[in-house]
């Protein structure tokens, strides 16, 4: 039984491909289209996800669509209306879009796949978060705790599941969103919104959390975890392009311009900047306090899903907990919830996100809606498209590009650790592409974690990003706790994912300078032989060579570019910045060479 799940229309586009339950393909439309966060209907991943699956659109059993579209209109009706006149031009733009396109889903996915309308299904948004993460799970019983923006109503919920059964107990709503909360903190800071969070997290620990009593003014916790924002300070219920208005500014100050450089006396003013400005102390002071601001917004996150999560806990009284949704993506709040809240084990798959609705979609029809036993189990992240050898050779050798091929493996990987001890930067790129926000080992770029000035080195040649982003650590799984306080590293799987800020042991600060944060944390990812053999390979080479089993990971992209997807992208970012060598499967691209 073959089922496509879909999710589109908000944030990220995605498809997945589900084989008698077992999950063939899943990939999000933005790494075929190049166009970050793409939400448009997923043509491309949709025929990738077929393709993967030898099958046609007339093959498939059921298309499902990740939420209701009527019930979200029916939200955006309700709240435009009840804030009227404010919100005549949301509406208006809502109107047209939603009239456009995303009421008519069901007609839509029958004239581009050629489906009828009976094989065509809904979930819910928050229902496909759940299933995204409780199915996916090695657990057969667990709390599940999805928070995001917003779905069609709800902005968060509590759940259960047990087999293949998923129940939603309590759903909190628009406006009380704690996504939009952090959206507004993320669009006061100068970033954009659905793709600067992860700024604000990184900023965080550049601050001290001295605005905390300021952010409660805006949101109250309730005795079950459950909690209400004060609208008085938000403009995103009745506006398209203002999240928060006047009175926050009154609290908070000035919104931080977007162009604005942020450095303060921790981070020192990176080269890679420029020339230092004349009044450096004042900027270094003013971009202090939003770091105080970030770090206040991200402390209450925290507090926020920890009131959660040991609600649920107490609740349930059961020692799993499963999270989805965007918030999800908070590598900091998802340790302290594992630390604190009295779950003993978190699932989160690496797609927390709205791309990830389209595979929990597909479960749900799969496992709970048609009763199936089942039969799947997330234990790694590729899942995209992977280029044969022939393809990328075509590639190289019809561009002209010089290139070895090095087909034992043992010497392909003596040779990259041979080019990341020189401390070169190196573009690794095998097999299938990662699904999810992060690369975690087959579109990465790499270099060498014990060199204090990689951080700068990396920055300066490709990423050309803020200085207060920290690059990541990919460990060998059975090394990781010698270097991260993590007991029992290898059991969770968020760290596989990415999903885990922790402390990087203090006596190793020193060992790998360039991906421990200012706080001392690093976001590790555990690296498994059966899961990515070549890569681990790679790790334990370097670890032999150096005594340290430990790479910087950083995601294969130009700065502002979606994750390479083809060779062809590969090389396109080993052309436009300074990276040292590319490696795309068993070939190797050296910069000097071309
Ligand atoms: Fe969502």
């Amino acid at each position: 039984m073959d089922i496509l799940g879909i999710s589109c229309y908000y944030h990220d586009a995605a498809a997945v491909l589900l084989r008698d339950g077992q999950l063939l393909a899943a990939a999000e439309e933005e790494r075929f289209t190049r166009k970050k966060h793409d939400y448009d209907f997923p043509k491309n991943a949709i025929q990738f996800c077929l393709d993967a699956g030898g099958v046609c659109s007339a093959d498939l059993d059921y298309v499902v669509f990740f939420e209701k579209p009527f019930r979200k209109f029916d939200r955006i009706l309700a709240t435009t209306l009840q804030t009227y006149p404010q919100s005549w031009k949301v509406f208006r733009e809502s109107m047209i879009t939603w009239m456009l396109d995303k009421l008519w889903v069901a007609s839509k996915l029958e004239s581009h796949l050629g489906v009828p309308k009976e094989k065509v299904l809904f979930s819910e948004h928050h229902l496909s978060h759940a299933a995204s993460a409780f199915l996916c799970s090695p657990f057969d019983e667990a709390a599940i705790l999805t928070v995001d923006g917003v779905g069609e109503w709800v902005t968060g919920t509590y759940g259960t599941g047990r087999g293949n059964e998923i129940r939603l107990t309590k759903q909190m709503e628009f406006p009380h969103s704690l996504g939009l909360l952090y959206s507004a903190f993320t669009a006061f800071l100068g970033f954009e919104v659905n793709e600067g969070e992860y700024k604000v997290m990184g900023m965080a620990p550049y601050g001290q959390p001295r605005y905390v009593d300021k952010v409660w003014k805006l949101v109250r916790q309730n005795d079950d975890g459950s909690f209400s924002l004060d609208m008085d300070y938000f403009s995103f219920h009745h506006s398209t392009d203002r999240t928060f208005n006047g009175r926050f500014a009154g609290l908070f100050g000035e919104p931080r311009h977007p162009k604005m450089l942020f450095f303060t006396e921790s981070t020192g003013f990176p080269k890679y900047f420029g020339e230092r400005p004349a009044d450096y102390p004042g900027l270094c002071r003013l971009n202090q306090h939003y770091a105080d601001i970030a770090a206040s917004i991200q402390r209450v996150t925290e507090e926020l899903l920890v009131g959660m999560a040991k609600h649920l806990h107490k609740q349930t009284g059961l020692k799993r907990l499963c999270i989805a949704g965007g918030v999800g993506l908070n590598s900091v709040a998802n340790s302290r919830i594992l630390c604190e809240s009295g779950f003993e084990e978190l699932y989160i798959q690496p797609a927390a996100g709205d791309g990830g609705g389209a595979l929990g979609a597909a479960l749900w029809v799969y496992n709970t809606l048609l009763g199936k036993p089942r039969a799947f189990r997330m234990e790694h992240a590729y899942w995209g498209r992977a280029y044969s050898p022939s393809e990328v050779s075509a590639f190289l050798t019809k561009n002209n590009i010089p290139h070895c091929l090095i087909e034992d493996d043992d010497k392909l990987l003596d040779r990259v650790v041979e080019r990341l001890m020189q401390g070169k930067v190196v573009g690794w790129f095998q097999g299938r592409f990662e699904w999810g926000p992060r690369a975690l080992g087959n579109r990465s770029i790499l270099a060498d974690a014990r060199n204090p000035e990689m951080k700068d080195i990396v920055n300066a040649k490709i990423k050309f990003r803020e200085p207060y982003r920290p690059f990541a650590p990919s460990v060998l799984a059975e090394c990781a706790e010698r270097y991260f306080d993590l007991p029992h590293a290898s059991h969770h799987y968020p760290a596989r994912y990415m999903l885990f800020v922790v402390p990087v042991k203090s006596d190793h600060y020193a060992t790998l300078p360039a991906i421990t944060h200012v706080d001392g944390t690093g976001r590790l990812q555990t690296v498994f032989r059966d899961q990515s053999p070549r890569y681990y390979g790679l790790i334990e080479r370097f670890g032999e060579a150096t005594g340290v089993p430990v790479v910087l990971n950083t995601s294969f992209n130009l700065k502002g570019e979606p994750i390479v997807n083809t060779p062809a992208n590969a090389f396109n970012t080993l052309s436009k910045s300074e990276m040292d060598c590319l490696v795309l499967g068993n070939f190797l691209v050296e910069k000097t060479n071309l």
